[in-house]
């Protein structure tokens, strides 16, 4: 392993405390939230501590320093995503900048690129997560666009066949995931980029399952816009990012209006400052956005190719683990090539929520259900999985923990 977990985990509080009367935490849910190092819970306390004040507007110390800080951590994105400084919107989650980007394509004059009209079409994949497919149904309802999406093959990925056939001239939007949050899929990006570009679609990038694991360059992605959220980059909660490239972000119109996103006002009507501004009605969540500033310093130290790196070995041991079990059956990928290291399983009739409370007791976490991606689990053919999602703190012991916890709840239930 390229990593040092056992030092790693001393980083992160919560691996100190016990679960399950005096069992050691085994945790296998990073997908839905990662744990947080005391850096990142130091930094977001040192900031209401030491430096609290508004942003962008107090004349006194306090709010130079906290402006500072802010835009310090807007900074630290920026260079997390090889990105320019303007190009950084932080919302309060990813679903947030997904809902900003869907409502700004809304509020779009007619003659602005954004503006949709019936007959427009916007497509997404049957794998997306409901951060990534309800606003996009929510903004075709309004704008009499059409949806349309990519199926799936039955290991999991993207079936492209029909790229021609769906990225069409009347496509204004294609909207899809990085990785997926459930079979853990990588998009085969670049045909689907190119593709996009050359009808004149914008390409939207989840990157929420992807950001907090892998180097992202959003250059070399070129895609158009991208969001990810804190919380599962091992920051705070309340904060997301929203990037876009800037000629792109500078025509979008806004989506919260209020104080701090305004060029001029008048009783009568307003105009907007240029971007990030423009997005970040009201007084922003500071504390959460100094706390992902430290969060992705601290990923960046690890180093991202050898988080990656790390997660590869890991996933293809739990894989290859988890197909030694009778009656398991991993939905999604078998390989590890363009695969992440979110793995969904179902074992025989074990109904996944047994399964999960039978590995609670054992003091494994992991998470059950549809995992808010149901079209995904009907096309798969499941109506739901438990999913273990690894990251930079778990190692094998924790693999072998969960495939031990399978064995033993195979027997518990008589299977
Ligand atoms: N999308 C998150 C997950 O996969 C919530 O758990």
């Amino acid at each position: 392993m390229s990593l040092d977990v056992a030092s790693i985990k001393e980083d992160f509080p919560i691996f100190k405390r016990s679960i399950r009367d005096g069992k050691k935490l085994v945790y296998l849910d990073s997908g839905a939230t990662s744990q947080k190092p005391r850096s990142v819970i130091e930094a977001e306390g040192n900031f209401y501590r030491l430096h609290n004040a508004a942003v962008h507007r107090g004349a006194h110390q306090l709010a130079e320093e906290a402006t500072d800080a802010y835009e310090g951590a807007r900074e630290i994105v920026a260079n997390f995503l090889g990105a320019h400084v303007d190009e950084i919107v932080f919302t309060k989650s990813a679903t947030e900048s997904l809902n900003l980007l869907a409502y700004a394509f809304s509020n779009a004059q007619p003659g602005n690129r954004f503006a949709l009209q019936p007959g427009d079409e916007i497509v997404v994949t049957e794998m997306e997560h409901h951060a990534n497919l309800i606003p996009w149904q929510q903004l075709a309802a309004r704008s009499g666009a059409t949806l349309s999406w990519f199926g799936l093959t039955t290991e999991g990925r993207l079936n492209l066949e029909p790229l021609k056939k769906l990225i069409t001239a009347k496509t204004k939007i294609v909207a899809l995931t990085h990785q997926s949050n459930v079979l853990g899929t990588i998009n085969p990006l670049a045909e689907i980029v190119a593709r996009a570009h050359e009808v004149g679609a914008v390409v939207i990038l989840d990157a929420c399952q992807s950001a907090p694991h892998m180097s992202i360059d959003v250059s070399a992605l070129d895609v158009d816009f991208l969001v990810f959220s804190g919380h599962k980059a091992v920051g705070p909660t309340g904060v997301g990012v929203l990037w876009g490239k800037a000629e792109l972000l500078d025509q979008l119109p806004p989506f919260l209006f209020g104080g701090s996103m305004i060029e001029t006002v008048t009783m009568t009507s307003a105009t907007w400052a240029k971007a990030p501004k423009r997005f970040e009605a009201g007084v922003p969540n500071m504390a959460q956005a100094v706390g992902l500033g430290t969060a992705l310093q601290y990923l960046t130290r690890i180093g991202m190719d050898s988080i990656h790196e790390h997660e590869q070995v890991l996933t293809k041991y739990l894989i290859e683990q988890l197909i030694s079990i009778d009656d398991v059956r991993i939905v999604g990928p078998l390989s590890c090539e363009n695969r992440g290291a979110s793995v969904s399983f179902t074992c025989g009739d074990i109904h996944p929520h047994d399964m999960g409370q039978f590995l609670d007791n054992q003091g494994i976490a992991v998470r059950t259900g549809h995992h808010c991606a149901w079209p995904l689990a009907r096309a798969m053919g499941v109506p739901s999985t438990t999913r273990a999602s690894l990251y930079l703190y778990n190692d094998i012991s924790d693999v072998d923990a969960l495939t031990n916890g399978i064995r033993d709840a195979q027997k518990y239930f008589g299977k």
